[in-house]
Protein backbone atom coordinates (compact mmCIF):
# COMPACT_ATOMS: atom_id res chain seq x y z
CA UNK A 1 0.00 0.00 0.00
CA UNK A 2 1.23 3.31 -0.62
CA UNK A 3 -0.11 6.67 0.67
CA UNK A 4 0.18 6.08 4.06
CA UNK A 5 -1.77 8.80 5.87
CA UNK A 6 -5.06 9.68 5.83
CA UNK A 7 -6.24 12.97 3.83
CA UNK A 8 -9.42 14.45 3.10
CA UNK A 9 -9.48 15.30 -0.12
CA UNK A 10 -11.15 18.46 -1.68
CA UNK A 11 -14.49 16.03 -2.50
CA UNK A 12 -14.36 15.14 1.14
CA UNK A 13 -13.81 11.48 0.57
CA UNK A 14 -10.77 10.53 2.74
CA UNK A 15 -8.50 8.34 0.14
CA UNK A 16 -5.90 5.91 0.22
CA UNK A 17 -3.97 4.46 -2.83
CA UNK A 18 -3.97 0.41 -2.97
CA UNK A 19 -0.99 -1.51 -4.33
CA UNK A 20 -1.49 -4.78 -5.25
CA UNK A 21 1.59 -6.34 -7.19
CA UNK A 22 1.63 -3.74 -9.85
CA UNK A 23 -2.21 -2.93 -9.59
CA UNK A 24 -2.67 0.41 -8.12
CA UNK A 25 -5.81 2.00 -7.54
CA UNK A 26 -7.82 4.88 -5.00
CA UNK A 27 -9.78 3.91 -2.11
CA UNK A 28 -11.82 6.60 -1.16
CA UNK A 29 -14.42 6.38 1.87
CA UNK A 30 -16.38 9.08 3.70
CA UNK A 31 -19.25 9.65 5.61
CA UNK A 32 -22.70 11.14 3.83
CA UNK A 33 -20.58 11.51 0.47
CA UNK A 34 -22.87 9.64 -2.14
CA UNK A 35 -22.87 12.63 -4.17
CA UNK A 36 -19.14 12.94 -4.23
CA UNK A 37 -19.37 9.00 -5.28
CA UNK A 38 -21.50 10.06 -8.30
CA UNK A 39 -19.22 13.34 -9.06
CA UNK A 40 -15.91 11.11 -9.25
CA UNK A 41 -18.10 7.78 -11.15
CA UNK A 42 -18.92 10.78 -13.51
CA UNK A 43 -15.33 12.11 -14.08
CA UNK A 44 -14.22 8.40 -15.74
CA UNK A 45 -16.50 9.39 -18.53
CA UNK A 46 -18.45 6.28 -19.35
CA UNK A 47 -20.94 6.38 -21.87
CA UNK A 48 -23.45 3.91 -19.87
CA UNK A 49 -22.59 2.66 -16.00
CA UNK A 50 -24.03 -0.39 -15.38
CA UNK A 51 -24.96 -1.35 -11.53
CA UNK A 52 -24.59 -4.62 -10.24
CA UNK A 53 -26.62 -5.06 -7.13
CA UNK A 54 -28.94 -7.43 -5.01
CA UNK A 55 -32.70 -6.81 -4.29
CA UNK A 56 -32.37 -5.99 -1.00
CA UNK A 57 -29.56 -3.18 -1.56
CA UNK A 58 -31.57 -2.16 -4.39
CA UNK A 59 -34.57 -1.85 -1.91
CA UNK A 60 -32.79 0.31 0.60
CA UNK A 61 -30.78 2.58 -1.61
CA UNK A 62 -32.42 2.95 -5.11
CA UNK A 63 -32.28 6.63 -4.51
CA UNK A 64 -28.16 6.23 -4.08
CA UNK A 65 -28.05 4.68 -7.31
CA UNK A 66 -30.00 7.44 -8.82
CA UNK A 67 -27.58 9.96 -7.38
CA UNK A 68 -24.75 8.30 -8.43
CA UNK A 69 -26.10 7.46 -11.71
CA UNK A 70 -26.60 11.15 -12.17
CA UNK A 71 -27.04 11.69 -15.97
CA UNK A 72 -25.35 9.31 -17.36
CA UNK A 73 -27.65 6.26 -19.00
CA UNK A 74 -27.65 3.50 -16.78
CA UNK A 75 -28.46 -0.27 -16.38
CA UNK A 76 -29.67 -1.84 -13.48
CA UNK A 77 -28.74 -5.88 -12.80
CA UNK A 78 -30.40 -7.21 -9.87
CA UNK A 79 -30.99 -10.57 -8.63
CA UNK A 80 -31.94 -11.79 -5.01
CA UNK A 81 -29.62 -11.67 -2.59
CA UNK A 82 -27.07 -14.27 -1.41
CA UNK A 83 -24.70 -17.04 -2.89
CA UNK A 84 -27.78 -17.60 -5.31
CA UNK A 85 -26.55 -15.16 -7.19
CA UNK A 86 -22.57 -16.28 -7.77
CA UNK A 87 -23.69 -18.81 -10.42
CA UNK A 88 -22.48 -18.81 -13.89
CA UNK A 89 -26.70 -18.96 -14.85
CA UNK A 90 -26.76 -15.10 -13.43
CA UNK A 91 -23.21 -14.13 -14.63
CA UNK A 92 -24.65 -15.79 -18.71
CA UNK A 93 -28.01 -13.67 -17.75
CA UNK A 94 -26.32 -10.24 -16.36
CA UNK A 95 -24.16 -10.28 -19.19
CA UNK A 96 -26.38 -10.65 -22.03
CA UNK A 97 -28.81 -8.29 -20.42
CA UNK A 98 -26.02 -5.61 -20.60
CA UNK A 99 -24.87 -6.33 -23.94
CA UNK A 100 -28.47 -6.27 -25.48
CA UNK A 101 -28.30 -2.51 -23.41
CA UNK A 102 -25.64 -1.48 -25.91
CA UNK A 103 -23.15 -1.05 -23.15
CA UNK A 104 -19.16 -0.61 -25.05
CA UNK A 105 -15.72 -0.34 -24.05
CA UNK A 106 -16.23 3.02 -22.60
CA UNK A 107 -19.03 1.95 -20.26
CA UNK A 108 -18.01 1.15 -16.47
CA UNK A 109 -19.33 -1.68 -14.45
CA UNK A 110 -20.17 -0.86 -10.62
CA UNK A 111 -20.63 -3.13 -8.03
CA UNK A 112 -23.26 -1.56 -5.49
CA UNK A 113 -23.29 -4.08 -2.32
CA UNK A 114 -21.80 -6.75 -0.71
CA UNK A 115 -19.05 -9.39 -1.55
CA UNK A 116 -22.00 -10.99 -3.78
CA UNK A 117 -22.56 -8.02 -6.33
CA UNK A 118 -19.06 -7.71 -6.18
CA UNK A 119 -17.46 -10.81 -7.25
CA UNK A 120 -19.88 -11.56 -9.95
CA UNK A 121 -19.02 -7.60 -11.34
CA UNK A 122 -15.60 -8.36 -10.77
CA UNK A 123 -15.54 -11.25 -13.13
CA UNK A 124 -18.04 -9.52 -15.54
CA UNK A 125 -16.40 -6.59 -16.30
CA UNK A 126 -13.20 -8.81 -17.06
CA UNK A 127 -15.38 -10.51 -19.69
CA UNK A 128 -16.94 -7.85 -21.13
CA UNK A 129 -14.82 -7.06 -24.37
CA UNK A 130 -12.49 -9.04 -22.77
CA UNK A 131 -12.28 -6.12 -19.66
CA UNK A 132 -14.17 -2.46 -19.08
CA UNK A 133 -13.47 -0.35 -16.24
CA UNK A 134 -14.66 -1.73 -12.80
CA UNK A 135 -16.00 0.69 -9.64
CA UNK A 136 -16.45 -1.16 -6.29
CA UNK A 137 -18.87 0.96 -4.39
CA UNK A 138 -19.09 -1.62 -1.20
CA UNK A 139 -22.06 -1.72 0.78
CA UNK A 140 -21.32 -4.12 3.42
CA UNK A 141 -18.65 -4.09 6.41
CA UNK A 142 -17.15 -7.41 4.34
CA UNK A 143 -17.23 -6.45 0.79
CA UNK A 144 -15.69 -2.65 2.21
CA UNK A 145 -12.88 -4.23 4.16
CA UNK A 146 -12.20 -7.36 2.68
CA UNK A 147 -13.29 -8.57 -0.47
CA UNK A 148 -13.12 -5.46 -2.04
CA UNK A 149 -9.22 -5.01 -0.95
CA UNK A 150 -8.71 -8.41 -2.88
CA UNK A 151 -7.96 -8.27 -7.11
CA UNK A 152 -9.95 -11.90 -6.59
CA UNK A 153 -13.31 -12.06 -8.36
CA UNK A 154 -14.91 -15.49 -8.22
CA UNK A 155 -18.49 -17.54 -8.48
CA UNK A 156 -19.04 -20.98 -7.10
CA UNK A 157 -19.57 -24.01 -8.99
CA UNK A 158 -21.85 -26.89 -8.02
CA UNK A 159 -19.00 -28.37 -6.31
CA UNK A 160 -17.57 -25.38 -4.54
CA UNK A 161 -17.50 -22.04 -3.81
CA UNK A 162 -15.42 -19.12 -5.61
CA UNK A 163 -14.19 -21.80 -7.93
CA UNK A 164 -14.61 -20.10 -11.31
CA UNK A 165 -12.40 -16.92 -11.31
CA UNK A 166 -10.25 -14.34 -12.28
CA UNK A 167 -8.32 -11.91 -11.01
CA UNK A 168 -9.41 -8.25 -11.96
CA UNK A 169 -8.51 -4.69 -10.49
CA UNK A 170 -10.94 -1.57 -10.39
CA UNK A 171 -10.31 2.06 -11.33
CA UNK A 172 -11.58 3.00 -8.06
CA UNK A 173 -13.41 2.12 -4.71
CA UNK A 174 -16.18 4.44 -2.87
CA UNK A 175 -17.72 4.15 0.17
CA UNK A 176 -19.70 5.42 2.56
CA UNK A 177 -19.84 4.16 5.79
CA UNK A 178 -23.79 5.05 6.67
CA UNK A 179 -24.59 2.64 4.46
CA UNK A 180 -23.35 0.04 6.85
CA UNK A 181 -26.09 1.71 9.47
CA UNK A 182 -28.56 -0.11 7.66
CA UNK A 183 -27.20 -3.82 7.92
CA UNK A 184 -28.18 -6.26 9.70
CA UNK A 185 -26.54 -6.89 13.13
CA UNK A 186 -25.32 -10.00 11.84
CA UNK A 187 -24.01 -8.55 8.59
CA UNK A 188 -21.96 -6.12 10.40
CA UNK A 189 -20.53 -8.53 12.85
CA UNK A 190 -19.44 -11.19 10.07
CA UNK A 191 -17.67 -8.02 8.35
CA UNK A 192 -15.95 -7.82 11.95
CA UNK A 193 -14.62 -11.33 11.96
CA UNK A 194 -12.41 -10.79 8.72
CA UNK A 195 -11.01 -7.84 10.72
CA UNK A 196 -10.42 -9.92 13.51
CA UNK A 197 -9.25 -12.13 11.60
CA UNK A 198 -6.62 -9.74 9.95
CA UNK A 199 -5.89 -8.53 13.59
CA UNK A 200 -5.10 -12.36 14.62
CA UNK A 201 -3.42 -13.61 11.94
CA UNK A 202 -1.61 -10.42 10.81
CA UNK A 203 -1.71 -7.39 12.58
CA UNK A 204 -2.30 -8.49 16.10
CA UNK A 205 -1.22 -4.91 17.16
CA UNK A 206 -4.11 -3.69 15.91
CA UNK A 207 -6.08 -6.22 18.55
CA UNK A 208 -6.37 -3.43 21.42
CA UNK A 209 -8.42 -1.13 19.35
CA UNK A 210 -10.48 -3.78 18.15
CA UNK A 211 -10.57 -4.99 21.82
CA UNK A 212 -12.00 -1.07 22.58
CA UNK A 213 -14.25 -1.17 19.80
CA UNK A 214 -16.12 -4.66 21.11
CA UNK A 215 -15.88 -3.26 24.70
CA UNK A 216 -18.08 -0.12 23.50
CA UNK A 217 -20.43 -1.93 22.74
CA UNK A 218 -21.28 -0.17 18.87
CA UNK A 219 -18.89 -0.95 16.32
CA UNK A 220 -21.87 0.74 13.73
CA UNK A 221 -20.63 4.33 15.04
CA UNK A 222 -19.21 6.14 12.38
CA UNK A 223 -15.99 6.46 14.09
CA UNK A 224 -15.69 3.16 14.79
CA UNK A 225 -16.32 2.68 11.43
CA UNK A 226 -14.00 4.89 9.71
CA UNK A 227 -11.17 3.01 12.29
CA UNK A 228 -12.07 -0.40 11.26
CA UNK A 229 -12.37 0.36 7.57
CA UNK A 230 -8.89 2.08 7.64
CA UNK A 231 -6.99 -0.74 9.74
CA UNK A 232 -8.32 -3.61 7.95
CA UNK A 233 -6.92 -1.54 4.51
CA UNK A 234 -3.87 -1.78 6.38
CA UNK A 235 -3.72 -5.39 6.92
CA UNK A 236 -4.56 -6.52 4.06
CA UNK A 237 -2.44 -4.30 2.04
CA UNK A 238 0.67 -5.31 3.87
CA UNK A 239 0.14 -8.96 3.09
CA UNK A 240 -1.07 -8.46 -0.92
CA UNK A 241 1.18 -5.04 -1.90
CA UNK A 242 3.50 -7.83 -3.28
CA UNK A 243 1.51 -10.96 -4.16
CA UNK A 244 -1.41 -9.93 -7.07
CA UNK A 245 -2.71 -13.68 -7.31
CA UNK A 246 -2.59 -14.06 -3.06
CA UNK A 247 -0.82 -17.40 -3.79
CA UNK A 248 2.00 -16.49 -1.49
CA UNK A 249 1.91 -14.34 1.56
CA UNK A 250 -1.78 -13.20 0.54
CA UNK A 251 -2.53 -17.16 1.14
CA UNK A 252 -2.43 -15.85 5.04
CA UNK A 253 -5.76 -14.34 4.17
CA UNK A 254 -7.34 -17.80 4.08
CA UNK A 255 -6.51 -18.08 7.83
CA UNK A 256 -10.26 -19.59 9.31
CA UNK A 257 -11.25 -20.44 5.51
CA UNK A 258 -10.27 -23.68 4.95
CA UNK A 259 -12.82 -25.18 7.73
CA UNK A 260 -15.02 -21.99 7.84
CA UNK A 261 -15.73 -22.23 4.13
CA UNK A 262 -17.35 -25.83 4.40
CA UNK A 263 -18.94 -24.81 7.55
CA UNK A 264 -20.46 -22.27 5.24
CA UNK A 265 -21.72 -24.24 2.75
CA UNK A 266 -22.87 -27.05 4.56
CA UNK A 267 -25.20 -24.60 6.55
CA UNK A 268 -26.07 -22.63 3.29
CA UNK A 269 -27.09 -26.45 1.66
CA UNK A 270 -29.07 -26.89 5.14
CA UNK A 271 -30.81 -23.86 6.27
CA UNK A 272 -30.07 -22.07 2.48
CA UNK A 273 -30.37 -17.73 3.30
CA UNK A 274 -30.10 -18.61 7.21
CA UNK A 275 -27.07 -20.31 7.46
CA UNK A 276 -24.18 -18.43 8.85
CA UNK A 277 -22.81 -15.70 7.18
CA UNK A 278 -19.20 -15.33 5.66
CA UNK A 279 -17.22 -14.16 8.50
CA UNK A 280 -19.10 -15.59 10.89
CA UNK A 281 -18.42 -19.37 9.53
CA UNK A 282 -14.39 -18.16 9.19
CA UNK A 283 -14.43 -17.38 12.65
CA UNK A 284 -15.79 -20.64 13.74
CA UNK A 285 -12.94 -21.81 11.46
CA UNK A 286 -10.14 -19.47 13.05
CA UNK A 287 -11.39 -21.44 16.34
CA UNK A 288 -10.88 -24.33 14.60
CA UNK A 289 -7.15 -23.45 13.29
CA UNK A 290 -6.68 -21.80 16.84
CA UNK A 291 -6.90 -25.32 18.15
CA UNK A 292 -5.36 -27.76 15.45
CA UNK A 293 -2.52 -25.41 16.68
CA UNK A 294 -2.34 -25.64 20.33
CA UNK A 295 -2.86 -29.24 19.70
CA UNK A 296 0.80 -28.89 17.82
CA UNK A 297 1.87 -26.93 20.33
CA UNK A 298 2.28 -23.92 18.70
CA UNK A 299 -0.54 -21.89 20.24
CA UNK A 300 -0.40 -21.03 23.94
CA UNK A 301 -3.51 -21.15 26.12
CA UNK A 302 -3.78 -17.53 26.32
CA UNK A 303 -3.63 -17.05 22.20
CA UNK A 304 -6.45 -19.59 21.78
CA UNK A 305 -8.40 -17.37 24.47
CA UNK A 306 -7.62 -14.81 22.96
CA UNK A 307 -9.35 -16.14 19.62
CA UNK A 308 -12.43 -17.47 21.62
CA UNK A 309 -12.51 -13.55 23.11
CA UNK A 310 -12.86 -11.67 20.28
CA UNK A 311 -14.76 -14.12 18.46
CA UNK A 312 -17.33 -14.27 21.18
CA UNK A 313 -16.99 -10.36 21.76
CA UNK A 314 -18.18 -10.36 18.36
CA UNK A 315 -21.48 -11.82 19.09
CA UNK A 316 -20.52 -15.36 17.56
CA UNK A 317 -21.99 -18.17 19.70
CA UNK A 318 -18.51 -20.26 19.20
CA UNK A 319 -20.18 -23.64 18.34
CA UNK A 320 -21.00 -25.47 14.75
CA UNK A 321 -24.43 -24.86 14.11
CA UNK A 322 -27.08 -27.51 14.78
CA UNK A 323 -27.67 -27.83 10.99
CA UNK A 324 -24.04 -29.06 9.83
CA UNK A 325 -22.76 -32.19 11.35
CA UNK A 326 -18.57 -33.04 11.42
CA UNK A 327 -18.50 -35.31 8.82
CA UNK A 328 -20.38 -33.07 6.20
CA UNK A 329 -17.93 -30.44 7.19
CA UNK A 330 -14.99 -32.54 6.40
CA UNK A 331 -16.16 -34.07 2.51
CA UNK A 332 -16.25 -30.26 1.65
CA UNK A 333 -12.92 -29.49 3.32
CA UNK A 334 -11.61 -32.21 0.85
CA UNK A 335 -12.51 -29.76 -2.11
CA UNK A 336 -10.84 -26.88 -0.50
CA UNK A 337 -9.58 -24.42 -3.13
CA UNK A 338 -5.95 -24.36 -1.71
CA UNK A 339 -5.71 -27.53 -2.82
CA UNK A 340 -2.51 -27.87 -5.00
CA UNK A 341 -0.40 -25.66 -3.17
CA UNK A 342 1.82 -27.92 -1.26
CA UNK A 343 2.42 -31.53 -2.58
CA UNK A 344 -0.71 -33.62 -2.16
CA UNK A 345 -1.49 -36.17 0.65
CA UNK A 346 -4.33 -37.82 0.29
CA UNK A 347 -4.71 -37.99 4.43
CA UNK A 348 -4.36 -33.82 4.38
CA UNK A 349 -5.10 -30.03 3.26
CA UNK A 350 -3.10 -27.26 3.22
CA UNK A 351 -4.27 -24.83 5.69
CA UNK A 352 -3.00 -21.45 7.27
CA UNK A 353 -1.91 -22.15 10.92
CA UNK A 354 -0.41 -19.67 13.37
CA UNK A 355 2.68 -20.49 15.43
CA UNK A 356 1.92 -17.52 17.37
CA UNK A 357 -0.77 -14.30 16.73
CA UNK A 358 0.41 -12.41 13.77
CA UNK A 359 3.10 -15.81 12.90
CA UNK A 360 2.02 -18.28 10.36
CA UNK A 361 3.64 -21.24 9.86
CA UNK A 362 5.63 -21.41 6.58
CA UNK A 363 6.22 -23.75 3.90
CA UNK A 364 9.13 -22.40 2.10
CA UNK A 365 7.53 -18.47 0.96
CA UNK A 366 3.75 -20.03 1.80
CA UNK A 367 2.19 -19.58 5.25
CA UNK A 368 0.31 -22.80 4.27
CA UNK A 369 1.22 -26.04 6.06
CA UNK A 370 0.00 -29.74 5.50
CA UNK A 371 -3.44 -30.99 8.23
CA UNK A 372 -4.11 -34.01 8.58
CA UNK A 373 -8.05 -35.06 8.28
CA UNK A 374 -7.93 -36.70 11.95
CA UNK A 375 -6.51 -33.47 13.08
CA UNK A 376 -9.35 -31.00 11.74
CA UNK A 377 -11.93 -33.74 13.07
CA UNK A 378 -10.21 -33.41 16.93
CA UNK A 379 -10.68 -30.02 16.68
CA UNK A 380 -14.26 -29.89 15.25
CA UNK A 381 -15.26 -31.92 17.65
CA UNK A 382 -14.38 -29.55 20.37
CA UNK A 383 -17.26 -27.18 18.61
CA UNK A 384 -19.40 -29.27 18.07
CA UNK A 385 -19.75 -29.99 22.14
CA UNK A 386 -22.69 -27.82 23.31
CA UNK A 387 -20.40 -26.80 26.11
CA UNK A 388 -17.99 -24.93 23.83
CA UNK A 389 -19.44 -21.79 24.46
CA UNK A 390 -16.11 -21.81 26.82
CA UNK A 391 -12.40 -21.82 25.66
CA UNK A 392 -11.58 -25.45 25.79
CA UNK A 393 -8.09 -26.67 24.47
CA UNK A 394 -7.45 -30.02 23.02
CA UNK A 395 -4.16 -31.42 23.07
N1 LIG B 1 -12.85 -11.56 -3.46
C1 LIG B 1 -12.49 -11.79 -2.22
O1 LIG B 1 -11.33 -11.79 -1.92
C2 LIG B 1 -13.56 -12.02 -1.19
C3 LIG B 1 -13.24 -11.80 0.16
C4 LIG B 1 -14.26 -11.96 1.10
C5 LIG B 1 -15.52 -12.38 0.71
N2 LIG B 1 -15.77 -12.61 -0.60
C6 LIG B 1 -17.09 -13.07 -1.02
O2 LIG B 1 -18.07 -12.14 -0.56
C7 LIG B 1 -19.29 -12.84 -0.25
C8 LIG B 1 -19.76 -12.42 1.11
O3 LIG B 1 -19.92 -11.02 1.13
P1 LIG B 1 -21.13 -10.32 1.91
O4 LIG B 1 -21.17 -10.85 3.28
O5 LIG B 1 -20.98 -8.87 1.72
O6 LIG B 1 -22.40 -10.95 1.20
P2 LIG B 1 -23.63 -10.31 0.39
O7 LIG B 1 -23.17 -9.53 -0.73
O8 LIG B 1 -24.55 -11.46 0.10
O9 LIG B 1 -24.35 -9.34 1.46
C9 LIG B 1 -24.93 -9.88 2.62
C10 LIG B 1 -26.39 -9.42 2.80
O10 LIG B 1 -26.40 -8.04 3.17
C11 LIG B 1 -27.35 -7.34 2.36
N3 LIG B 1 -26.88 -5.96 2.30
C12 LIG B 1 -25.82 -5.51 1.60
N4 LIG B 1 -25.60 -4.21 1.89
C13 LIG B 1 -26.58 -3.84 2.75
C14 LIG B 1 -26.84 -2.62 3.44
N5 LIG B 1 -26.06 -1.56 3.35
N6 LIG B 1 -27.93 -2.58 4.26
C15 LIG B 1 -28.70 -3.68 4.43
N7 LIG B 1 -28.47 -4.87 3.84
C16 LIG B 1 -27.40 -4.95 3.00
C17 LIG B 1 -27.36 -8.09 1.07
O11 LIG B 1 -28.57 -7.86 0.37
C18 LIG B 1 -27.22 -9.53 1.54
O12 LIG B 1 -28.48 -10.02 1.91
C19 LIG B 1 -18.98 -14.31 -0.36
O13 LIG B 1 -19.50 -14.81 -1.56
C20 LIG B 1 -17.45 -14.39 -0.39
O14 LIG B 1 -16.97 -15.48 -1.14
C21 LIG B 1 -14.82 -12.43 -1.56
Amino acid sequence: MVGNSLSRGETGLRSRTIAIGEKTFPYHFGRECVTEIGTAIAQLAPDKLVFVTDDDVLAHYGHAIDTMAGAIPSVILSHPSGESMKTLTCLSQHLETALRAGITRRSVVVSFGGGVPGNLAGLMANLLFRGVRLVHVPTTTIAAMDSVLSLKQAINSGVGKNHLGTYYAPDAVFTDVDFFTTLPERELRSGLCEMAKNCLAIQPEALDGLRAIVAGGDPAAPDSLLWLLDASIAAKSSVTRDDTFERRAGLVLEYGHTVGHAIEICDHRARGAAGLPHGTAIALGMLVAAHISHARGWLSDDEVSTHYEIVTGLGVEPALPASVRAEQVLAVVADDNKKGYLPARPDAVPFVLLRGLGRPEMSGDLPLTPVEVREIRAALDVITQPSASTPIVVG
